[in-house]
């Protein structure tokens, strides 16, 4: 399944930023409540981690908001870091690392963020294990944020989720494309409750545990340690 999930984006690295747009609404606005929810102040040069970095929109975004960060880009598609390479060309104290999240030593950083990625892990075990992993790493008041997609708290509320999203989809895609977009869900996606979320961050040690934002079933979430 993860391999599955590595060759969709290997395949199709080019064309993500045009997608992302039409298949997460107000996708712009997550990752700003995102990169909003880092608490440090903006010429402080902090070591921040993005897993699943994809095109690099989320360090772009932490450069503007903290332009003396040192970014460390993580993922497990190639193609996928060419593009944030070339569209992060113009920033400095940027590195980028091709891996796969699980396998990276997360230590010495002030902030870890990550969005729209780790609902591809698909076991509860695995991404407690994960936040464990990142709680660990982290200096002390150190924060972990994360975007993603979560399962509504009851059987009506996610349908309501996959209602509304569907309607957000049917404005920009094609009948083709909607159902091409809900069999990758099926297939490739792995979203938790927001509360299951909540409490494994809990679990695994973090404090002031709080939901930024949150459209539907997009949510920005996380904690300090
Ligand atoms: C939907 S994209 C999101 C990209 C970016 N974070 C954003 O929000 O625009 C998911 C990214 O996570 C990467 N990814 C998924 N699972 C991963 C894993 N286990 N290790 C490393 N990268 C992974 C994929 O290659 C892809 O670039």
């Amino acid at each position: 399944m993860i391999d599955r999930v590595k060759k969709h984006f290997q395949d199709e690295a080019d064309t993500f930023d045009a997608r992302v747009v039409k298949s997460v609404p107000f996708y712009a606005d997550m990752l700003e409540a995102l990169v909003l929810a880092l608490p440090f102040k903006r010429m402080e040069a902090r070591k921040i981690l993005d897993l699943g970095c994809g095109t690099g929109s989320i360090a772009k975004k932490i450069k503007e908001h903290f332009p003396k960060a040192l970014v460390t880009c993580v993922d497990f598609s190639e193609n996928m870091l060419e593009i944030a390479k070339n569209k992060l060309r113009g920033y400095r104290d940027i590195r980028y690392v091709a891996s796969d999240v699980r396998a990276f030593d997360f230590s010495g950083h002030d902030a870890v963020v990550s969005s729209l990625t780790l609902h591809h892990l698909r076991r509860g075990r695995e991404k407690l294990g994960l936040y464990k992993k990142i709680y660990s790493g982290l200096g002390r008041g150190g924060v972990l944020y994360l975007a993603d997609l979560v399962l509504g708290e009851t059987g009506y509320l996610q349908r309501l989720n996959l209602e509304m999203w569907k309607g957000f989809l049917s404005q920009h895609l094609s009948a083709k494309g909607m159902n091409e977009r809900r069999r990758r869900y099926k297939r490739e996606d792995r979203p938790f409750k927001l509360s299951e979320e909540l409490a494994w961050l809990k679990q695994a040690g973090f404090r002031h545990i709080d939901v930024v934002w949150k459209y539907y079933h997009f949510a920005v979430f996380g904690g300090q340690k």
